[in-house]
């Protein structure tokens, strides 16, 4: 029988690593560096994968890298792909049906995001209690991969509580302080205008970004335990007298960076 697109990416990365992981691992915006504390890693560059398409921001590299953080097998997707590069929804999403496939039971997503809630400051962390998908599209959309999950799979409760309340201790412990809230997911790469971000702020959404939302669909799909975090990087559009900046993004990423850093890893570390 043919192999599936999915069977094959999984052999070439069994020709890499032999390392099983439990925890997968998307690196978003400024926390890429996690995947270098990764130990015994096996680097696997998607552009030595099938199916896989070199990815075009810059501060993303583009590899999984999969071996052990905290006592757990994990893989990090150090580099994601965005639908604005001109992937489509299912090739955004297409890697965490890989990760799946590689064994991985949880699933903990990171972003950069703008804040829309009027109580948020840039360098908040917020927890994704749940999402709004604005992208126009779903990566489910074709035909149905029944041994992935069902054609109309449930998405209530798709942040799994159990993860936020263990997120929520974590911080607490670590003296971090966290934010709840509702991502919601639009194309970009164009930033918002101020009477969206005002639309977007009626509908309940609390963050705006332009990522994560496929991801998640896929891996509620695939039943898989979804935690979700975003880093508040600037105030969304009209907000502030000024206009937004990719620089802005990157720099409050970094700014954040080191206890967005001890939060995931003392997350992975009491899954
Ligand atoms: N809007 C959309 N995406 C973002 C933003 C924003 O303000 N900040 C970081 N990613």
């Amino acid at each position: 029988m043919e192999m599936s697109h999915i069977e094959e990416v999984l052999e070439a990365i069994g020709r890499k690593t032999k390392q099983i992981p439990e925890i997968g691992l998307i690196l978003g915006s400024g926390l890429g560096d996690l995947a270098e504390e990764i130990t015994s890693a096996d680097r696997v560059p998607y552009q030595s994968l099938p199916y896989f398409p070199e990815p075009t921001v810059k501060g993303h590299k583009g590899q999984f890298v999969i071996g052990g953080l905290e006592g757990k097998s994990v893989i990090a997707m150090q580099g994601r792909y965005h639908h604005y590069e001109g992937y489509s929804l299912k090739q955004v999403a297409f890697p965490v049906e890989v990760m799946k496939g590689l064994g991985i039971r949880t699933l903990i997503v990171t972003n950069a995001a703008g804040g829309i809630n009027l109580n948020y400051s840039p360098g908040d962390l917020m927890l994704i209690h749940d999402h709004i998908n604005m992208l126009g599209g779903s990566p489910l959309i074709g035909p149905n991969d029944d041994l992935i999950g069902p054609r109309f799979p449930d998405m209530s409760a798709s942040y799994d509580p159990s993860l936020i309340d263990l997120a929520k201790k974590e911080a607490d412990q670590l003296s971090v302080k966290i934010r709840e809230g509702v991502y919601l997911a639009t194309p970009g790469p164009q930033y918002e205008t101020p009477a969206e971000i005002r639309m977007m702020r009626v509908m309940g959404a609390d963050a705006v970004g332009m990522s994560t939302v496929p991801e998640v669909i896929a891996a509620r799909h695939g039943r898989l335990q979804v935690l979700g975090i975003s880093c508040i990087t600037n105030m969304a559009s009209g907000i502030l007298d000024q206009p937004l900046s990719h620089t802005e993004v990157m720099e409050t990423a970094d700014r954040v960076k080191e206890n967005f850093t001890r939060l995931v890893k003392g997350i992975v570390k009491n899954i």
